[in-house]
């Protein structure tokens, strides 16, 4: 994962490297660093920890011709200042930030090793700085050097490099992981998205896979398998990186809270009255096609279990994979299919190895993304985007009832129910009901503090939000927590449930509530703590959260909203760092 800045030219470097570090956190926060060329020198400094531990130890370099920062996810190492980047190497000539997973880097590195390289880290990182050196060594040219270790690279890498002979250069290269370059009056610039760019370029370049070259002052030199490429420009919208916090004390919480609005947006954006509004040929495709599939990760993949859920309420055949065994085991790729990728950041790894797999075969995909020009976006056949605006922290909130509520309106526009309208409206209303409601969590959440272990249980829709509230759980309020469909319970998991044991269910189906009330009398009976969450109707006495009485496939989601909140006071009340959860990354680069 991690993510990169860099720039070339008469920058104000510290601002504009300490500030693109700091936006760039949502890629991994466990140590940082950055490197600049000052008087003909390069300088370095890192650190473990976050920005601001980066930002306490960076004195003023202004005057500085050019520079490169990271913040890290380990992959390779301990998250220590060691091992934090910019790496460099032997001969100090190459110091460079590396987005990606070196797969070979082991064998690169032994080989380097018999030739008298030596190595102070245990990241792949710095085995990349010392085959640039070993290659510049023997080709006495950078442009030469960056061609020849990408031939010898196994992996994904975006890569910033620093050249101490030409101290004003900032070199790049780019593999299977996200680098842009941009550029203005002062000067070139690049990252590993366009949020710490904007406001210093208004023209992006998105790279390829294979591209390289170097920035230097207001120049961008591009190349590709040895040839001299013209970049092309794009501009990207400012506002669709707005991440303020507006007042709010957390990301998580504002973004929850902005689940009406981001509902009204996708409805509006949908459907204009009196016709949906997505693109016809893929809806005409859609009719005629029997199957689709869905493929995803996280909470992305439990949006798709609803999305499954949609297609077959319209007699459409439905599956759906993880991502991170499809792509390893691409059973089913049939191309008579439709295979849909939902990825709110559309740089999952994973599901990009599905894209990949998918291409190959020929296969139609349909992206379902909030990220405007991802790879998810760029290389699918169609591509709807969420219009959620920026989700900034590591839990995945507004997003997940989008991606649900979108595939459901793609749904109504293949068989023709514009009364989904309606269910959407009544939706945002019951969420509505939850945001008012929400101290009530807080003080369900206040009744949770001791808790180490955690069940959810539903059946059928309601198994998906259990599993979407106990992945939240885990995530921000580190409770070891599982979810069960409720007639399992018995066949094992049962043995597990005693006194302090959180037990939570949802329940918003009539047809199944019976049962699922049975498997929270067995919970009760063995001293479980039992917290229902349920739709006004279904609800019985005693239930510890209740939602408007709306169709279960949107009450349940309703719910969702409300173990949203769950996770989050109880992370508040154990003073947890709710929008970085230790160890976790927004965006899930490396495979
Ligand atoms: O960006 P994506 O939707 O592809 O991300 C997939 C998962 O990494 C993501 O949903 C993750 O599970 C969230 N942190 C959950 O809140």
């Amino acid at each position: 994962m991690c993510g990169i800045v860099g720039g070339s030219g008469k920058i104000d470097f510290r601002n504009y490297l300490l500030s693109g570090l700091k936006k760039l956190e949502y890629r991994g926060y466990d140590s940082a660093g950055l490197a600049y060329c000052l008087d003909g020198e390069i300088k370095l400094h890192k650190t473990a920890g976050r920005v601001e531990s980066l930002a306490a130890i960076v004195p003023d370099f202004s005057g500085a011709s050019a520079g490169i920062a990271h913040t890290r996810w380990a992959t390779h190492g301990h998250p220590t200042a060691k091992n934090a980047h910019p790496h460099v190497s032997n001969q100090g000539l190459f110091t460079i930030v590396h987005n990606g997973v070196i797969e070979n880097f082991r064998f690169l590195k032994q080989q380097l090793t018999v030739r008298g390289f030596h190595f102070d880290t245990d990241t792949d990182t710095e085995v990349i700085a010392n085959v640039l050196e070993r290659f510049y060594i023997r080709s006495g040219n950078v442009i030469e050097a960056m061609r020849q270790t990408m031939e010898n690279l196994e992996g994904s890498y975006a890569l910033g490099i620093l050249f101490s002979k030409e101290p004003g250069r900032l070199y790049f290269m780019k593999k299977s992981s996200p680098l842009l370059l941009g550029a203005s009056n002062e000067g070139t610039y690049l990252a590993s998205d366009p949020v710490p760019l904007i406001g210093y370029s208004e023209k992006f370049v998105d790279l390829n896979d294979g591209d390289y070259g170097f920035l230097e002052g207001t120049e961008i030199h591009l190349f590709h398998d040895g040839k001299a490429l013209t970049p092309t420009f794009i501009k990207k919208e400012a506002d669709q990186f707005t991440n303020d916090l507006n007042g709010y004390p957390h990301y998580m919480l504002k973004e929850i809270e902005e689940i009406p609005s981001v509902l009204a947006t996708l409805r509006d954006n949908y459907f204009d009255g009196g016709d949906f509004l997505f693109d016809k040929n893929l809806i005409e495709l859609l009719k005629k096609t029997n199957k689709v599939h869905f493929l995803a990760c996280g909470t992305s993949y439990y949006a798709s279990k609803m999305g499954v859920k949609a297609f077959r309420t319209i007699g459409k055949e439905a599956y759906v994979s993880i991502a991170s065994e499809w792509g390893y085991d691409p059973y089913d790729a049939d191309p008579g299919s439709v295979y849909f990728l939902l990825s709110q950041s559309g740089e999952t790894a994973d599901l990009i190895r599905c894209q990949r797999v998918l291409q190959d075969r020929g296969a139609i995909t349909v992206a379902i993304t909030n990220t405007k020009g991802s790879t998810i976006d760029r290389k699918s056949t169609y591509s709807c985007l969420l219009y959620a605006g920026l989700e900034v922290a590591v839990a995945s909130t507004k997003t997940y009832v989008a991606q649900a509520c979108l595939v459901a309106m793609l749904c109504a526009a293949i068989s023709g129910f514009h009364d989904i309208m309606y269910d959407i409206d009544s939706f945002i209303g019951a969420v509505r009901g939850v945001i008012a409601k929400k101290e009530d969590i807080h003080e369900l959440a206040r009744g949770c503090t001791k808790v180490k272990n955690a069940f959810f249980l539903g059946r059928g829709v309601d198994y998906i939000s259990a599993l979407e509230g106990s992945l939240k759980l885990k995530e921000i309020a580190y409770v070891h927590a599982e979810a069960y469909p409720g007639g399992e319970l018995k066949h094992g998991p049962l043995a597990l449930i005693e006194k302090g044991v959180l037990v939570v269910g949802v329940v918003t189906k009539p047809e199944i509530a019976a049962s699922l009330r049975a498997n929270f009398e067995e919970v009760k009976a063995r001293g479980g703590h039992l917290l229902v969450f349920a739709s006004d109707l279904v609800k019985e006495p005693g239930d510890a959260f209740v939602c408007e009485p709306i169709k279960p496939f949107y009450a349940t989601m309703a719910l969702v909203v409300a173990l949203q909140y769950l996770s989050y006071y109880l992370a508040l009340e154990k003073g947890l760092s709710i929008d970085k959860p230790r160890n976790l990354a927004k965006s899930v680069t490396v495979e």
